[in-house]
């Protein structure tokens, strides 16, 4: 059986100080959380040096970026690369984000290039895939996932597919409060975990409007390993609550 993890996806939300505010409050509940789910939260860049400190001490929580250059160094203007992400012990990043594919221009073929580079540093991808509202009414969803994924593992080994994660995140859910029923998403989930070798024992997480009151029906699904959370992993009481029912 993959692990369970769930990953909180800030976005574009806490300052440095509203993050200090949130792990003073959120780990008071770290003890109390189970031990089967690998937690995971990515703050914006400029906030993981506080998180880093505040999460100093403890290995229940892990941090994860949400995006990543996938060169060390160079002339990249506002990009962040691995080795600048180790420094503040950031373990996992996401990558191929549905924002970042429509509006950065993230492509299949970056999305590729940050998975080898992330799983050639011995960090963890988050790779998200997704149908937009439009490819799900046209039929075409699982063509869809399964391309991306492809195109996300492209020449990875399945040694090294075994140690990513997959976010299916149909993009109509996201953020809309709309739910992906959850044994349709069961059922794409695992077209996903069929589509590349190596991924039978990797995490495969549901993300799309996740909260405390569905997470449970997400997490007795047979493919889903635990979620990628946006709104409701802003809130610290919430977000532990939601950690809680993950445990399936
Ligand atoms: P949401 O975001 O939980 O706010 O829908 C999920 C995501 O985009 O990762």
């Amino acid at each position: 059986m993959p692990r369970r993890v769930v990953a909180g996806n800030w976005k574009m939300h806490k300052t440095a100080a509203q993050t200090h505010a949130f792990f003073e409050h959120f780990l008071r509940h770290v003890p109390a959380l189970p031990d089967g789910v690998q937690v995971v939260i990515a703050p914006p860049f400029t906030a993981l040096q506080t998180a880093a400190a505040c999460l100093r001490g403890q290995d229940r929580v892990e941090l994860g970026a949400q995006n990543v250059h996938w060169e060390q160094q160079g002339a990249f203007t506002g990009e962040v690369s691995i080795p600048m992400l180790a420094e503040f012990r950031v373990k996992y990043a996401i990558v191929g984000h549905s924002e970042r594919r429509m509006y950065f221009g993230e492509t299949d073929e970056n999305v590729n290039r940050k998975v080898h580079a992330l799983l050639e540093a011995g960090m963890t991808p988050i790779v998200a895939v997704g149908e937009t509202i439009e490819q799900r009414e046209a039929g075409v969803t699982n063509a869809v996932v399964v391309a991306q994924t492809r195109a996300a593992f492209e020449n990875v080994s399945p040694e090294h597919a075994a140690r990513a994660v997959v976010a299916y995140e149909p993009i109509w859910a996201i953020g809309t409060g709309l739910n992906c029923d959850p044994v349709e998403a069961d059922r794409v989930m695992s077209e996903i975990r069929g589509s590349v070798r190596g991924l039978e024992d990797a995490p495969i997480l549901y993300g799309g409007s996740m909260k405390t009151t569905n997470v449970r029906e997400y997490a007795a699904q047979p493919n889903i390993n635990g979620g990628l959370v946006g709104g409701a992993s802003l809130d610290p009481d919430e977000f532990a609550a939601l950690i809680e029912a993950a445990r399936g």
